[in-house]
């Protein structure tokens, strides 16, 4: 009895060792078929782990990099020395990193249907933002873009009186003696929470005004949302081990954060069906065309979080970068107050402000050198290609198993000198002036392919605008400390470790 027992188990155990034997060899066939078909060579770069196992040398190198702020830089010294498109494997998972422009237009663009956004990133921003376009995978990503669009592409010619509003705001809080030193930094991040917050639930937070004058339910969101973001940023960094953490304050903090939208997406619903337009009304174009498609609180709230979480922090960062430049390079700041002169002191026009030329290349110069999204990753949801980094010379496709984790670093990408020429490394708006500089794939802080960023417009604008305006309003910016030079600061986005410290005298 016990002998036959055994005998079938170890049928069992026998067939089951083959079927896997059976399973790994049709996936290698198929891989090879793949591979062959699209002339595949091997990877010739490959990190040189000294844990080959697990990989721990390179995550505890990133985490070390990570906390003493040079992150960015080691990974663009990795590219240097290891390759353009190198593999190694993490935990056993494999990883391609590649900064080879080619590679970066296939995974964002031409061969996106063959990559998600992988768990890091779906997981973890989903505690806080719920299922949005933010945390999405086709086809639900699909409708959420769609959704969004027409609020995208609407002309807003009264967000001038919008930006006016929380730019006097700002004005209020500014020392302007020549004397204060004041960090711009973290008032920029209170200015776009003001605006953001206005343009996407119809109702600003009104964090810069003074205390007395706050509304307490939008202030405790404010606070609420920035502990949580950085919960849900901690998480992300952490990936899997964060979801262990104790989540009973920031539960807490997600439930102060729907009340808040809640009550403005109620608002929202409600509208639909009377014929007013939204923004005379007061409500906000976002929610009134997310209404029209549908019903879903909770899905119109996700979808608003989602915007406030990419492009609050980020066009806080640009214009606060901007700044930190402008306070240390008189060459650059004379440049545009010659073309702020030209509005005489009167308010530029959206259109006018858009067609400022100089303070478009600063722009384009800043978010080249300091990029807010420096680093993109996605994994390959299946077999799949990638054009370049095979073979010896490393032009040749490569092979890419599902689960393979793509990273790349717009950090260094903006730095290829083969691109920006020798003086890649330097800020100089000018370079933009120059029409045979078309870097393409080469140039991507707000990425490209069927997932960028949809904000573009509406950031770069908000941002010009901002600036013209205080240009106008201050007659000198001067760094506290002009030694002192950018430093990354690193979560998701990055900003500036060392805010931005200035001396301005008013106008
Ligand atoms: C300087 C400011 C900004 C920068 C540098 C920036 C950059 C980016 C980048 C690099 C992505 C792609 C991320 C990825 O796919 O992994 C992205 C996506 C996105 N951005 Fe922005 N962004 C900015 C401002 C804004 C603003 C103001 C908004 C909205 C009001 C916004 C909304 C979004 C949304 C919704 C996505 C996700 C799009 C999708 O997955 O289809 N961004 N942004
Ligand atoms: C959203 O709603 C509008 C108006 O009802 C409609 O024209 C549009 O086709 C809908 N879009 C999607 C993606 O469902």
């Amino acid at each position: 009895m016990a002998g036959a027992t055994l005998f079938t188990l170890l049928i069992v155990l026998v067939v089951y060792l083959l079927s896997i034997i059976y399973k790994e060899h049709t996936i290698r066939l198929a891989h090879g078929k793949l591979a062959a078909q699209h002339g595949c060579q091997p990877i010739a770069s490959k990190y040189p782990l000294k844990d080959r196992i697990f990989g721990l040398d390179f995550v505890i190198e990133n985490l070390k990099c990570s906390s003493s702020h040079c992150y960015l830089i080691n990974s663009l010294r990795r590219f240097q020395e290891v390759g353009g498109t190198y593999t190694l494997r993490i935990f056993g998972h494999p990883m391609i990193q590649s900064i080879e422009p080619e590679n970066v237009k296939a995974v964002f663009a031409t061969k996106e249907k063959d990559w998600r956004l992988g768990e890091y990133r779906t997981v973890s921003f989903r505690d806080l933002l719920g299922v949005g376009i933010f945390t999405l995978d086709r086809p639900g990503w699909q409708e959420s873009r769609a959704w969004l669009r027409p609020a995208f592409e609407k002309k807003r010619t009264a967000d001038v009186e919008l930006y006016e509003r929380h730019i006097g705001h700002l004005f209020q809080q500014l020392p302007h003696d020549g004397k204060t030193v004041v960090d711009l930094q973290d008032l920029f991040l209170k200015y776009t929470m003001d605006s953001s917050t206005e343009i996407l639930f119809g109702k600003s937070v009104d964090s810069l005004l003074p205390e007395s004058k706050e509304d307490v339910i939008a202030s405790g969101f404010a606070a609420a949302y920035e502990s949580a973001k950085w919960d849900v940023f901690k998480n992300v960094q952490l990936y899997p081990f964060g979801q262990f953490r104790s989540k009973k304050a920031f539960n807490a903090n997600v439930a102060i954060v729907n009340q808040f939208v809640d009550r403005y997406v109620k608002m929202a619903i409600d509208y639909q069906g009377s014929s007013e337009e939204a923004d005379q009304e007061g409500g906000s174009v976002f929610m009134m065309e997310l209404a029209k498609n549908t019903t879903d609180l909770k899905r119109i709230r996700s979808e608003l979080l989602s915007l406030l979480l990419a492009g609050r922090d980020t066009t806080a960062a640009l214009i606060s970068n901007t700044f930190f430049v402008l306070a240390r390079r008189p060459d650059i700041l004379a440049k545009c107050y010659a073309e702020v002169a030209t509005f005489n002191g009167g308010l530029p026009t959206l259109e006018q402000t858009k067609n400022s030329k100089y303070i478009s290349w600063l722009l384009k110069e800043s978010l080249r050198v300091h990029t807010i999204v420096p680093v993109n990753t996605r994994t390959a949801a299946k077999d799949t290609i990638l054009p370049v980094g095979g073979g010896p010379d490393g032009k040749s496709p490569i092979f890419v198993a599902e689960g393979t984790q793509f990273v790349s670093s717009i950090y260094a990408i903006h730095r290829r000198k083969d691109i920006y020429g020798d003086d890649a490394d330097d800020f100089k708006p000018e370079r933009w002036a120059d029409d045979t500089l078309r870097p393409k794939w080469g140039y991507l802080p707000f990425l490209g392919g069927g997932r960028i960023c949809p904000g573009q417009g509406l950031a770069m604008t908000e941002a010009a605008y901002t600036i013209i305006r205080l240009l106008q309003l201050f007659k000198d910016i001067k760094a506290e400390d002009p030694t002192l030079e950018w430093q990354e600061d690193l979560a998701i986005t990055c900003c500036n470790l060392h805010g931005c410290r200035v001396i301005l005298t008013s106008a």
